[in-house]
């Protein structure tokens, strides 16, 4: 039987290249959004993957969720916790809101999507923690200060993450991402896109399969001895 992968924020972006590059690879695949309905249902038509909606900030939702996607599918073997937002604004004008809505998708997010699936991969033995980072995690981002903290915060999930799944044969890695194209690059003003571009050495944007085929390889068996890692994968636009 195929494993089941879960992917959160599936429907769009590097999310949906993700959930494709899985069931591809052979793996029957779930993937949650939050809200746009109308992608979500043309995604399944064009690629078959099951859609779930979701609000990845709540943890009742997230554990109701993953209940049912295993009702449906079998118990969750793989999980990348990709769902995220931005919300930038330069630190003097970033609001308490601004600041508590991208914590609460994208860092406790990947708490609510790790958390109610952990306990079985403990059980089974088996298990694989995928948490899409940023390179704005390892770097810093002007307007960024919110968006920043949750991918830093993401490596220091993955890291404390493999120190206690290892033994129960579970991985959890990171990749960070540098510019992809996809609607949430494409949401920064075109004068700034065109600036970063510039300071990217590949000379342009990523691709969201170039991600996603990061995504197979660390969720295989053949990487079972990473654990704890970041794939850096931006271009040479930031090196660590
Ligand atoms: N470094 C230094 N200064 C910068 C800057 C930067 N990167 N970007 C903007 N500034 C400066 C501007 O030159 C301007 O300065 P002056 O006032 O002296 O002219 C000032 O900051 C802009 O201030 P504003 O009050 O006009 O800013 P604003 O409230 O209108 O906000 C913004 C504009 C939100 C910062 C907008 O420029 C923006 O969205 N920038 C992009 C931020 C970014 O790169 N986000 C990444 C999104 S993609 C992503 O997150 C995916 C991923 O993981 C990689």
């Amino acid at each position: 039987m195929s494993r089941v992968a879960l992917v959160t924020g599936g429907s769009r972006g590097i999310g949906a290249a993700i959930a494709v590059a899985l069931k591809n690879a052979g793996y029957t695949v779930a993937a949650t959004y939050a809200g746009n309905d109308e992608a979500a249902s043309k995604f399944t038509e064009e690629t078959g993957i099951k859609t779930y909606k979701w609000n990845v900030a709540s943890y009742e939702d997230s554990k109701a969720g993953i209940a049912k996607v295993e009702a449906d599918l079998g118990p969750v073997d793989v999980v990348v916790a990709n769902a995220g937002i931005t919300r930038d604004a330069p630190f003097h004008k970033m609001t308490p809101e601004q600041w508590h809505e991208v914590i609460d998708t994208n860092l406790t997010g990947v708490f609510n999507t790790v958390h109610p699936v952990w306990p079985g991969m403990r059980d089974r033995k088996f298990g694989r923690v995928v948490v899409i980072s940023s390179i704005n995690g390892q770097k810093g981002q002007f307007a960024q200060v919110n968006y920043a903290a949750t991918k830093a915060g993401d490596l220091g999930i993955i890291k404390s993450l493999a120190q206690e799944g290892a033994r129960a044969g579970i991985t959890a890695n990171a990749i960070c991402p540098g510019y992809i194209a996809t609607d949430m690059v494409m949401a920064v003003p075109e004068k700034v896109r065109e600036s970063i571009i510039a300071q990217i050495p590949a000379g342009r944007l990523g691709e969201p399969e170039e991600i996603a085929r990061a995504v197979v390889f660390l969720v295989s068996d053949d990487a079972g001895f990473i654990n704890g890692s970041t794939i850096t994968a931006n271009g040479a636009q930031y090196l660590v």
